[in-house]
């Protein structure tokens, strides 16, 4: 029986999230766990060019071919790099997942959500994360930690952002069992402590069982 782990890391833009996913992932190696980090989109040779296409395009993509190209790159990460690597018993760390795309092309994008979760399911093939956190700042926060970067959808307004953040924050109410919300306001090393924390919990969890 494969007791792989998937933890994502989840929130809008200057959140955290990669901050966290980085020091995690070297203190799981640091404990000789058979680990690999992954962003998306990414991982896969289709999920960097799908990168380069969304993250650098000077036109405004519609808000469908958006939601079907992180999908696709996911769809690629899912069956090349995260099914293989759960089986072989591998914790898996993923800087955005599913949750992304609910709250930036559902709540953001205003895309019906049953279609989004549809082709979220379709993507993902029915894996789900073992642990999700959600790094939770206000739009502005967020903004202004993140303005050394120039991306498309970074410049979005932070009205945008704030819709992204209520999305997120809805996920997380509707699957508490699996989304820990964390005050992403704070110190990185109180938020190292609190994910630590709770990753430990899972892990063991799985050697008990
Ligand atoms: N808890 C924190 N408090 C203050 N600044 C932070 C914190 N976590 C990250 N940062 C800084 O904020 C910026 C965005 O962090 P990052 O981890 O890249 O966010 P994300 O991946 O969610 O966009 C970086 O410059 C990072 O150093
Ligand atoms: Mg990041």
């Amino acid at each position: 029986m494969p007791n792989g782990k998937l933890i994502t890391f989840e929130g809008i833009d200057g959140s955290g999230k990669s901050t966290q996913a980085k020091i995690l992932y070297e203190r799981l190696l640091e404990e000789h766990h058979d680990c690999e980090l992954f962003r998306e989109p990414g991982g896969t040779p289709l999920g960097e060019q799908v990168r380069v296409i969304l993250l650098n395009q000077p036109e405004k993509i519609g808000i469908i071919a958006e939601l079907l190209l992180f999908s696709a790159a996911r769809a690629e990460l899912v069956r090349l790099v995260i099914e293989p690597m759960l089986e072989r018993g591998c914790i898996v760390l993923l800087d955005r997942f599913t949750d992304s795309t609910t709250a930036y092309q559902g709540y953001g994008r205003g895309i019906d959500l049953e279609l989004v979760k549809s082709v979220n399911d379709a993507a993902t093939q029915g894996i789900k994360p073992d642990l999700t956190f959600l790094f939770d700042v206000t739009a502005e926060d967020g903004l202004r930690r993140h303005d050394r970067h120039h991306d498309r959808i970074e410049q979005e307004g932070v009205q945008f952002m704030e819709k992204v953040r209520q999305g997120y924050l809805t996920v997380a109410k509707g699957d508490p069992a699996r989304v820990v919300v964390v005050d992403g306001g704070r110190e990185v090393e109180d938020l190292t402590i609190e994910v630590w924390n709770k990753v430990e919990v899972l892990l063991t969890r799985n050697t008990l069982f």
